[in-house]
């Protein structure tokens, strides 16, 4: 008999195919949310399930699944999942590491360009006929060139974002709890500041850390305030460092120039002043969003979750 996993939502079908041949499994739902109540009922009775990032795993729900072996996010972040719990209780838990990073950097850079440049702004101008004529002043933007990027989290995606603003020509400087080698800053071009002095001084921030207690609200209102007037934000890590109703007021005050989010605090909700604003950008969580790299998210989870249920150590634990 094959073992029994719940796949919280529909992932790829190559990921599926390859599911079929080593599990029963069951898909939690085709809406985009899996209520509390309806988790917990469809884990009971299964030995792994593979979670996406909207999935709370918390210990209700590793309590309610006895035979629970493994826990195979299907993404590379995991605060939705109470991993200390699920460790304590000898379950696996393992992420997607790696192969999102070059798409989340691009991503990054689009919305760092959008901004700057205020493309979505221009679009639907265009797109409403307002467009009437060349003038000088029209979507005056920001010039990147000569600029200072403020790199918060120096991990994959945060050198794979420095790497691509080597062509742009901007000044790099980065913050991150451990400091790169001498070696790594002269290959990154990128010079080490502490956050406060970086968010002082840098024009454009954008944001690539970890979601912990520790980097909850990092990006405080205090820490705002710090900001230059012209600075522009990025966040396409994790909303919750950023403290969303702090930012719209900030932007609504002119106390920086623009921000543009892929994340948001209480996802899918976004900070309704936010969504009124000019100067933002707003994506739908969007940063691994290609073909590829859902692909390869979705082949890496289910690899993962039949490891695990062989009872084998798979690939990615995340402890
Ligand atoms: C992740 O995997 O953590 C990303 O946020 C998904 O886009």
């Amino acid at each position: 008999m094959k073992p029994k996993a719940l796949i919280t939502h529909k992932i790829l079908p190559e990921a599926l195919d390859y599911l079929k041949d080593h599990t029963e499994y069951e898909i939690g739902t085709s809406e985009e949310e899996l209520p509390k109540t309806k988790l917990l009922e469809k884990i009971r009775d299964k030995q792994g399930v593979l979670p996406l990032l909207v999935d709370e795993i918390d210990k209700e729900v590793i309590d309610s699944a006895p035979s629970l072996k493994i826990i195979a996010n299907c993404a590379v972040g995991y605060n939705n999942i109470d991993v200390a719990y699920a460790q304590k209780k000898g379950i696996y838990v393992t992420n997607t590491p790696g192969v999102l990073t070059e798409a989340t950097a691009d991503l990054t850079w689009a919305l760092i360009l959008a901004v700057a440049r205020r493309i979505p702004q221009a679009d639907a101008f265009l797109r409403g006929k307002k467009y009437k004529g060349w003038k000088i002043d029209l979507f005056l933007g920001k010039e990147l060139s000569g600029k200072r990027l403020g790199i918060i989290g120096m991990g994959r995606i945060g050198k794979a974002v420095a790497l691509r603003a080597q062509p742009f020509n901007m000044d790099l400087v980065y913050t991150d709890p451990h400091r790169m080698s001498p070696d790594e800053e002269k290959r990154f071009q990128a010079a080490f500041l502490h956050l406060d002095e970086l968010l002082a001084s840098s024009d454009i921030i954008t944001i690539h850390a970890l979601l912990t207690p520790q980097t909850h609200h990092l990006i405080s209102g205090e820490k705002i305030r710090l900001m230059k007037k012209e600075a522009i934000l990025i966040n396409a890590s994790r909303g919750p460092i950023v403290d969303e109703k702090a930012l719209a007021e900030a932007l609504e005050k002119g106390q920086i120039w623009g921000a543009g989010l892929d994340v948001y605090e209480r996802e899918p909700g976004v900070e309704k002043r936010l969504l009124s604003l000019e100067n933002t950008v707003l994506l739908p969580h969007l940063g691994s969003a290609t073909y590829e790299t859902r692909l390869k998210m979705s082949m890496i989870a289910a690899r993962n979750l039949v490891q695990g249920l062989k009872g084998e150590r798979p690939d990615n634990l995340v402890y």
